[in-house]
């Protein structure tokens, strides 16, 4: 048995029992005009953050929903493109199919707008998408790539690619650690299907969206998500980790290296009443201009003295220059 099999034993056992508070978040679930969610999506809310971004699910996306858990997500993006088949949602666990399936009749008795047609559920997974080459405008995964071992993440991040339309959008949310989680903890399968020890750094993930060819990658939210306590985990200081929710963008990777938005700004504060790098940048003297990392690096080398570089904030929704 390896540990994607332990993995998907125990979402059949949460599919038939809900785990209230499994790997959510302190907070309520993304409310839109209109949206009912059924008690039952909510009990089964498996995800560490959002992936729904309601800017950016205008003229009615196609989307594909990686490991749909309980509907809640998928019911969401329906929301926003209400036609037959607009969300196609996949999970390898039959128990989660059928609860899922269950619970978006629930959803069509609660919201009149809605059609269970909207979200057409299909046996697959993450590795071997059921769709085409180039097909979906949107795909989506909450909480499942961190549970992947490393190789296996860069396998479904290159499917995940393959998949996407030109200029297509993966938007994921996954734990991500503060330091490298220790080996005796990767290997608990248990642990690792329950979102706790399979979470990379940062660093080490990101690094695996730009291998798989996503040239821009733009995090819209980094918060404390769960502490691993040193006597339950066995460590000698307890372990932070933290949900991180990211879009990154199927464009091609550019010849110095892709695009990384945190929320950096920039900030021309010289004599005159701009400043031109000359390879596209023009910062307006006194306003700050959303940057990605690597623009924030080189012009900070430039001129030091007259161009002020703020800190990451981790909430970036767009707007700026690379
Ligand atoms: C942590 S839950 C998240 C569910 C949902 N995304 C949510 O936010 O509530 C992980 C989901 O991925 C499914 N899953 C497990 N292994 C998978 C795989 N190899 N490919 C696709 N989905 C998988 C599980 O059955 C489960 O529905």
């Amino acid at each position: 048995m390896t540990y994607l099999d332990t993995a998907a034993q125990f979402y059949g056992e949460v599919a038939q029992t809900p785990q209230i508070g499994l790997c959510c978040v302190q907070s309520s679930p993304l409310q839109l005009p209109g949206l009912t969610i059924p008690l039952q999506m909510q009990e089964m809310n498996y995800g560490c953050g959002t992936t729904v971004h309601p800017a950016e699910l205008v003229n009615n996306p196609t989307v594909l929903y990686v490991g749909v858990g309980g509907g809640l997500e998928a019911l969401q993006f329906a929301y926003f493109s209400r036609r037959p088949g607009a969300v196609i949602a996949i999970d390898p666990v039959p128990e989660m199919r059928e609860a899922a399936a269950r619970n978006l009749e629930i959803a069509a008795q609660e919201n009149s707008w809605f059609d269970p047609s909207f979200v057409e559920i299909r046996s697959g997974d993450a590795f071997k998408l059921p769709v085409n080459d180039d097909s979906v405008d949107v795909v989506a995964q909450n909480c499942l790539f961190n549970i992947f071992e490393p190789e296996d993440l860069s396998h479904a991040l290159h499917e995940a690619y393959r998949v996407l339309k030109p200029g297509g959008r993966l938007q994921m949310s996954d734990p991500i650690a503060t330091r490298p989680i220790p080996e005796h903890l990767q290997q608990d399968e248990r642990l690792r299907a329950m979102c706790l020890s399979g979470a990379l750094t940062y660093d080490d993930y990101v690094h695996r969206v730009i291998s798989a060819g996503f040239g821009q990658v733009e995090i819209r939210t980094r918060r404390p998500y769960r502490l691993l306590d040193s006597q339950t985990y066995n460590l000698p200081e307890p372990l932070l980790l933290e949900s991180l929710d990211s879009v990154s963008f199927k464009v091609i990777i550019p010849e110095d290296g892709a695009c990384i938005f945190t929320g950096k700004t920039a900030i021309y504060a010289g004599s005159e009443e701009y400043f031109d790098d000359e390879v596209g940048h023009i910062l307006q003297k006194g306003i700050p201009a959303a940057v990605c990392d690597k623009t924030a690096g080189k012009l900070a080398k430039l001129v030091p003295e007259n161009i002020m570089i703020t800190d990451s904030t981790w909430h970036y929704t767009g707007g700026g220059c690379c």
